[in-house]
């Protein structure tokens, strides 16, 4: 059935779809139990005091306005991170600014943060309350004269509404966000965003998210800062800038980030080096060409206790979720492995 639906979405431009996908999934009439699958406990999860019922969650950037999350987790994904959001809302960058690469199974985009601001999307999450595991993803405006205080005004809005948060300073479509990345930054802000939990009296985990394109020199200074710091999960990893040499696509020379397939094994890197890092103190959330079963995997034994995808949701449909699980089952089965957390960085 997507297959006909697919052509139709493909037919046009990318941001248009994805803008009519929310519009349908707000209305999602199936019930959750048509994504669920068979034997899907063996995909339990339990972390940070929750049971994630499996380990694919949507990442940030589809949902980023959280219009449509429950919806979202009714088509069998484990958890839903929506975002990034801003303190103020904004139109982000000039349009065209999503590319399709379909002979590269990617995305490049520019998109800029758009996004409805933190008045409109905490009113909106306030009031339809959320039917499983919910991350925001906070970030800061394009004009801010302060980085640093839109995600303290990110976390002081959502930590009583939300699942955790995820602290995103690895948009390469954002100014001087990823200088945040410099330990010296990083723990300033980290150390003043427990602060402000410590004031607000909540235990509600901050995730960190980190860019690919970071020097490898970075990665032991950034797990240092995280576990000294009480981050609760490493997000790895955001889009690249980089990595278009080897792309077929018309559109390879855009600006933006780059998404799907060309970033799984980059990402799956990033994996390897920080669960060495991290040495078990800290989870890791695989994220990047996730597109099947075998993707899941190898990023699962690569370190990763969850994973997020977004771009095989564009390629792969509203069954993207169900058959990665329904995959990833059958490796574990023809493994004789009973459940998933028995293989976390097996390979490492
Ligand atoms: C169109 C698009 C928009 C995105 N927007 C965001 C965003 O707002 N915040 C964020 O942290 N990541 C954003 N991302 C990055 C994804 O969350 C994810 O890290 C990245 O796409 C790699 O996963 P994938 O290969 O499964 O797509 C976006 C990705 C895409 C393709």
């Amino acid at each position: 059935m997507f297959s006909i639906l697919k052509s139709f979405l493909f037919n046009l431009d990318p941001e248009t779809a994805h803008d009519l996908a929310i519009k349908s999934l707000k209305y999602n009439p199936f019930p959750s139990k048509m994504f669920e699958v068979e034997d899907e406990q063996m995909l339990n999860i339990e972390l940070l005091g929750k049971i994630f019922p499996n380990p694919i969650g949507l990442a940030a950037g589809f949902d980023k306005s959280a219009e449509a999350y429950n919806s979202l987790l009714k088509l069998g994904f484990g958890f839903v991170e929506v975002g990034t959001v801003t303190p103020l809302m904004q139109f982000g960058n000039p349009k065209p600014r999503i590319f399709r690469l379909e002979d590269d199974q990617a995305l490049i985009n520019r998109l800029g943060f758009n996004n409805d601001g933190i008045e409109t999307i905490k009113a909106r999450i306030k009031s339809n309350r959320k039917k499983g595991i919910l991350g925001v993803n906070i970030g800061p405006n394009k004009e801010t004269k302060d980085q640093k205080n839109d995600f303290c005004l990110g976390l002081k809005n959502f930590f009583d509404i939300a699942d955790y948060i995820t602290v995103n300073i690895s948009s390469p479509n954002t100014e001087g966000l990823r200088d945040f990345h410099d330990q010296k930054r990083l723990v300033d802000l980290i150390v003043t965003l427990n602060k402000i939990k410590k004031d607000k009296g909540t235990d509600i985990p901050l995730f960190l998210k980190i860019s690919p394109d970071i020097n490898d020199s970075y990665i032991s200074e950034i797990a240092e800062a995280a576990i000294k710091n009480n981050i609760s999960a490493i997000i790895l990893t955001n889009t690249t800038n980089g990595n278009r040499d080897n792309l077929k696509s018309e559109f390879k020379k855009e600006k933006g980030g780059l998404s799907g397939d060309p970033l799984h094994q980059i990402s799956t890197n990033m994996i390897k080096k920080f669960y060495k890092e991290l040495n078990s103190k800290i989870p890791i959330i695989g994220v990047g060409g996730v597109n099947s079963g075998k993707s899941a995997y190898e990023k699962i034994i690569a370190g990763a206790s969850l994973l997020q995808l977004y771009t095989a949701f564009v390629y792969r449909g509203p069954s993207a979720a169900k058959d990665i699980k329904k995959e990833l089952i059958q490796i574990l089965k023809a493994e004789g492995i009973k459940s998933i957390k028995d293989v976390i960085g097996k390979d490492v």
